[in-house]
């Protein structure tokens, strides 16, 4: 745990509206605040460092910061508000899958009495073996044969308080049937007469930071307030209605929100604390069906994990009231308290209805989010890479946590959980220790430059638009995703930042409504609008991918799990949507590399085409051969036009980039390739691996769009003090979409 730890309950927010932040200190001293509007969260000495203001704005302490844990691990709750079982005897049967890791006690089914001192509890030890435990029993019940990894079984625990017997048992499934050999074992025990259920636990064995939490699957959990027999207990897994049914969850129903729905005659609903994934596909999935909504039976399992954190839950610390004077822009917190530092960003939008400037700088709010603690791999597997960064990070006097070291906060949806499978959900209800002012990303200068992702990467773009006195609003995915077009119709431009990556189908929408209505769009950065994300309707905050079918990715979604939860919808690649990036800014995801840059070629023709205007006062054919982004404008993420994706035919290319350095190997995007031989559209690979500048004009020449196709493209506006070939350009454009002129065409 950080000694000082904070987050926001939004990440955006308009003037005369409240912002709340929760702070966590251990330091013991009083915790300092003061508001920052920030110029350059880039730490890179060789730019200044990170620039801040101070601003007048008034944070209210609404109770000191006190130390505070993070809720780890998903589990479900269903409080019983009478006995579910009977001292004399009752049965526990679920189905649950399993994967690499076991925790010695991680619990399945667990009930427990108010105070916890007493309950029963169907779980694993460490070997995958099932066991029944209970604190009167004392040793628990342990099945001989573990759970094979990745297999479904079914589970059970048999109580016969007149018998005197425990039973506890599992047996494998093979395409939901019982096929393979069940393995029991029958003890001597007795649970007593005061068996007083409360509470039942899917997944954990208790509530407050439980060690005990699940990595795995669990399908339709049951409870008898009787011992059933063998017989009795397959025909319960088999549905067939046996006497004695207290409760039955079927955890299919409501999959888009976190209750589960007890299908049982008591109808005792529960609830999913720290959302584990859903529309998981369960024992019965047969593969003939993709979707959970066709055949939501198919899909009646929960993941749980061990690491799920959707939200810390920490008290509101301070609160801000946006002052109603207070100007567009990125600002921060700034947290100071012993020796402990903290920041915390966020985004003034203007008031609703009421821009302040003709351009609007999209802010990719729901990126940072799916980003939020990427633990990296270099960190997580290169020592000589972590302790770089280290001493980087000091000599810069840098941001100085990396979420490598700090995964107590949840990690990224580019990372895995304990068991393999690969994080769905993100959530900003927690410290991202990379949306920091003065993060850097990548060391090794030499190569990488400042080594800026995201949020300090997007402030070269303000701080150039600053250094050239161009005035502009920011708003962010949050606003386009709930307003549309409203919140970018009155922007005579809107700029992107380095890395719009992650769209919902309302935010697209609104972007090409926008450039349809005569608007101007600049894309400024690579590997844009590629996957599609779906918002969790319930809780503000909460974002959801499903990294399915093909594309670069972290990781890859189950066969039968390509559909969101969240909205049901078939989530991945835009592009398997029908909506390749090319269609809405004329170039879309194409290569890959690690964090360097090259240059632009110019195009002659483009010289001599209606958008030669956009190379006015650059000189020569070789564009953007400089930067702090991998010390090229063109590099690690690549987008090139193609008029099969959805590229406009009248869109012109005015440069493309070449001479990518084999520092690591340049791979073409899946997506891209068909065979070691042949690529989809039918080029050799190294003509692939290119970004492409391109303009063209929409709604009959009152709107047009302008995409530069890579990730380091503004890394390159900041070189020379702001005077270079890549701020020229972007300035020659910038300026032209402020003109409302209709373009010539
Ligand atoms: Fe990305």
């Amino acid at each position: 745990m950080l000694k000082l730890a904070a987050y926001a309950d939004r990440l955006s927010v308009r003037p005369g509206e409240t912002i709340r932040f929760h702070v966590a200190s251990e330091t013991g001293a009083p915790v300092a605040t003061r508001v920052v509007r920030v110029a350059s969260a880039d730490p890179n000495p060789a730019l200044g460092g990170v620039r801040v203001a101070a601003v007048s704005a008034s944070v209210r302490e609404v109770v000191p910061p006190a130390p505070q844990t993070v809720p780890r691990g998903s589990y479900g709750v269903v409080r019983c508000p009478d006995a579910i079982v009977t001292p004399d005897g009752f049965t526990i049967a679920a189905l649950v899958m399993v994967n690499a890791r076991f925790i010695e006690g991680s619990a399945i089914v667990s009930l427990q009495s108010a105070d916890g001192a007493a309950g029963v509890a169907l779980a694993l030890d460490e070997q995958g073996h099932v066991w029944g435990c209970a604190p009167a029993l004392g040793v628990p019940v342990r099945v001989a044969r573990p759970l094979a990894e990745g297999v479904w079984h079914r589970v059970w625990l048999v109580y016969d308080r007149a018998g005197g017997r425990i039973r506890v048992g599992q047996q494998a499934l093979a395409a939901g049937a019982a096929t393979g050999a069940v393995s029991m074992v029958e003890s001597q025990g007795d649970l007593g007469a005061g068996l007083a259920i409360s509470t039942i636990l899917f997944g954990a064995m208790g509530e407050s930071n439980d060690p005990f939490r699940l990595d795995g699957r669990i399908e339709r959990p049951m409870i008898f307030d009787r011992a059933l027999t063998e017989a009795e207990l397959t025909n319960a897994f088999a549905g067939v209605d046996v006497a004695g049914l207290a409760a039955c969850w079927d955890f299919s129903k409501d999959i888009p929100t976190d209750r589960i729905v007890d299908v049982g005659p008591r109808g005792l609903q529960g609830r999913l604390v720290n959302s584990p994934a859903r529309a998981m596909t369960g024992a019965a999935w047969t593969g003939r069906e993709m979707c959970w909504r066709h055949a939501p039976e198919q899909y009646g399992a929960i993941h749980f994990h061990s690491d799920d954190v959707d939200d810390c839950g920490w008290p509101v610390t301070h609160e801000l009231v946006v002052p109603s004077d207070m100007a567009s822009g990125q600002y921060a917190l700034m947290l100071e308290s012993g020796a402990e530092t903290e920041n915390v960003p966020f985004f003034v939008v203007p008031p609703k209805g009421k821009p302040t400037a003709k351009l609007a700088v999209l802010v990719s709010t729901f990126t940072y989010t799916v980003y939020g603690n990427h633990a990296r791999p270099e960190w997580q597997m290169d020592p000589k890479w972590q302790a770089a960064w280290r001493a980087q990070a000091q000599e810069w006097s840098a941001y100085p946590h990396n979420p490598g070291d700090h995964t107590e906060y949840g990690l990224s949806t580019y990372n895995y959980h304990p068991d393999g499978s690969g994080i769905s959900l993100a959530s900003w209800h927690r410290p991202m220790l990379n949306l920091r002012v003065g993060y850097f990303t990548y060391p090794y200068p030499q190569i990488r430059g400042s080594g800026q992702r995201h949020y300090p990467a997007d402030t070269h773009l303000t701080a150039w638009l600053e250094a050239k006195a161009i005035p502009y609003d920011i708003i962010t995915d949050w606003e386009l995703h709930h307003e549309g077009l409203d919140i970018l119709k009155g922007y005579q431009a809107v700029v992107t930042g380095t890395h719009p990556e992650y769209h919902t189908r309302e935010m697209l929408d609104a972007l090409a409504a926008y450039k349809e209505a005569g608007g101007r769009f600049m894309y400024l950065g690579g590997n844009g609008f590629y996957w599609k994300i779906a918002l969790n309707p319930a809780k503000p905050g909460q974002i959801e991918i499903r990294r399915g079918e093909g594309g670069i990715r972290a990781w890859a979604a189950e066969p039968g799990e390509y559909y969101n939860q969240y909205d049901g919808e078939y989530g991945g690649l835009w592009r398997r949507n029908g909506r390749p990036p090319q269609h809405l800014v004329g170039v879309g995801f194409t290569a890959q590399g690690n964090f360097v840059g090259s240059h632009y070629r110019i195009d002659e023709a483009a010289r001599a085409s209606r958008a030669s205007w956009i190379l006015d006062g650059v000189a020569g054919d070789i564009l953007g051969k400089h930067g702090f982004s991998g010390h090229g404008a063109a590099g690690f993420e690549l987008d090139r036009a193609d008029k099969k994706l959805g590229t406009p035919a009248h869109a012109v290319i005015l440069a493309s980039s070449e001479d990518h350095p084999p520092e690591a190997p340049w791979i073409l995007v899946p997506e891209e390739r068909l065979t070691h031989l042949v690529t989809l559209p039918g080029e050799p690979e190294s003509d692939l691996i290119r970004a492409d500048l391109v303009f063209f004009e929409t709604a009959g020449g009152r709107g047009a769009v302008f995409s530069t196709g890579s990730i380091t493209w503004c890394g390159s506006l900041p070189t020379d003090g702001f005077d270079n070939d890549v701020s020229r350009v972007t300035e020659n454009v910038l300026r032209r979409f402020l003109d409302p002129a209709p373009f010539a065409r």
